[in-house]
């Protein structure tokens, strides 16, 4: 998928090709990292809950009409609208979009520095026989003592841009296609081992019990925010992906395998994570958001790792697959601000790489010296400009484009039947709109009060 500004433009070449990118995109970090320390701090099972409800009522719509802009468009999100919408302010989401890939960028790609400096010391052995709490200090003294975060920052960016420039995408997906399910694999049994723990239970029920008294303005903000996040929707990632989607693919179904892909991988990581914080306290009465912070993977799974036979071995396994995981989104998020680069300001792509990378390198050293400027690009990124994004995207598709596009898009010009179109088209127009709405204002309210 190396994509020059000439055309003809590039598509991908299978249905499994557009199924692997967009997954490679939304399966990352925010499912294994910021999934379960999320839910750990606002209640577990009711954050679920309103997770999973966002994920079909709001996500799959937002991400069906992303695909379906681009593929219609042919373009970068601002080009779309502009295309779609000649002469009107709809291309406003499109910079919103590049937006917030620069916030998004500016501290993911720490985080996925994160995962460099675990594989290395997995490697090492220094995580070796240590205790939760040994482990929690030594995450906090890498995060806030060292400058090692700066450099593996540094790192990462710079491997992204790499990847981006020399267009080396479809070999990277060689790859995935075996990566991403080892990933999985991995998870599977680490969450089947730690159910066999003492005390596992006390996980499985704080996952899957909601305790809908946990419920507030700010938690279900969160889930939403969560959502859009985990599923790369929001900010044209998608339109930009949906462009390089070829006229015979099924648009809906591709939506849904992504969707469901995503979501096994965030609740299959939940269920490695929560049963053992709680094995590992081992205490009834234990409080896990005492440990649900942005540290969390980096501190239970290898505790859980370690206590298997193969420990180091396991974890620099596990650290490596999830940087990869890492990695794809993160080359998703640049694109975003390449393509925008390459076909707006008609600057070459390699110009226009080095230029995202070097800006998004400024604000990015910012996320790693002050923990306030991770937090809120953090913050901003997902539960903001995110659902901001999606609102005026379902909106656009429902009340401004041309239902003739919708169809044509969504039934192949015909040659497929697309029996879900009417409650496809109810969910756009109102319930996700509507939703988002409700959910945006009374979350703001709530936060600013
Ligand atoms: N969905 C990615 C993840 O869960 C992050 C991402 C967000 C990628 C927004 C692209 C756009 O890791």
């Amino acid at each position: 998928m190396s994509q020059e500004s000439s055309s003809p433009r590039d598509s991908f070449s299978t249905k499994f090709g557009v199924i692997a990118a967009a997954a490679g995109s939304a399966i990352g970090l925010g499912n294994i990292w910021r999934f379960p320390y999320e839910t750990g701090v606002n209640g577990g099972g009711a954050f679920l809950v309103v997770y999973l409800v966002c994920i079909l009522l709001i996500g799959l719509p937002v991400m069906i009409s992303e695909f379906l802009i681009g593929r219609s468009a042919q373009r970068n999100p601002f080009g779309a609208f502009k295309s779609l919408a000649p002469g009107k302010p709809w291309y406003l989401i499109g910079l919103m979009g590049v937006v917030a890939a620069f916030m998004i960028l500016a501290f993911y790609t720490v985080v996925a520095g994160w995962t460099l400096e675990y594989i290395y010391q997995s490697f090492a052995g220094t995580l070796k026989g240590k205790d939760p709490i040994e482990l929690k200090g030594m995450f906090d003294s890498f995060r806030y003592e060292s400058y090692r975060p700066l450099l593996w920052f540094v790192i990462f960016i710079g491997l992204t841009g790499w990847v981006v420039i020399a267009g080396i995408k479809n070999g990277i997906e060689k790859y995935t296609k075996i990566l991403m399910p080892m990933l999985l694999i991995m998870l599977v049994a680490m969450s089947v081992y730690v159910l066999t723990l003492p005390g596992a239970g006390k996980g499985l029920e704080f996952l899957f019990k909601p305790d809908f008294s946990k419920l507030t303005p700010n938690v279900i903000l969160k889930a939403l925010g969560q959502a859009f996040f985990s599923l790369s929707i929001g900010m044209g990632t998608l339109i930009t992906y949906g462009s390089y989607i070829k006229k015979k693919e099924n648009l809906g179904s591709t939506a849904l395998s992504v969707a469901g892909a995503d979501t096994f991988i965030a609740v299959m990581a939940g269920v490695a994570i929560f049963p053992a914080i709680f094995a590992l306290s081992n205490v009834g009465e234990f409080d896990v958001t005492r440990l649900a912070d942005e540290g969390l993977v980096f501190i239970t799974l290898p505790s859980i790792l370690y206590s298997i036979p193969g420990g180091p071995i396991l974890s620099t396994m596990f650290f490596i697959l999830l940087s990869v995981a890492a990695l794809t989104s993160t080359i998703s998020v640049l694109e975003v601000i390449v393509t925008y680069f390459v076909e707006e300001l008609k600057l070459t792509r390699k110009r226009a790489t080095i230029s995202a990378v070097a800006s998004v390198s400024i604000l990015g050293i910012l996320s790693v010296l002050f923990s306030g400027v991770f937090g809120f690009l953090n913050f901003t990124s997902a539960n903001i400009l995110l659902p901001l994004g999606g609102l005026f995207i379902v909106l656009f598709v429902g009340w401004s484009l041309s239902k003739k596009i919708t169809r044509e898009e969504l039934t192949n010009s015909g040659s497929i039947k697309g029996k879900f179109i009417p409650l496809y088209l109810f969910l756009v127009k109102f319930i996700a709109p509507v939703a988002i709405a409700i959910v945006f204002i009374y979350g703001i309210w709530n936060a600013i009060h």
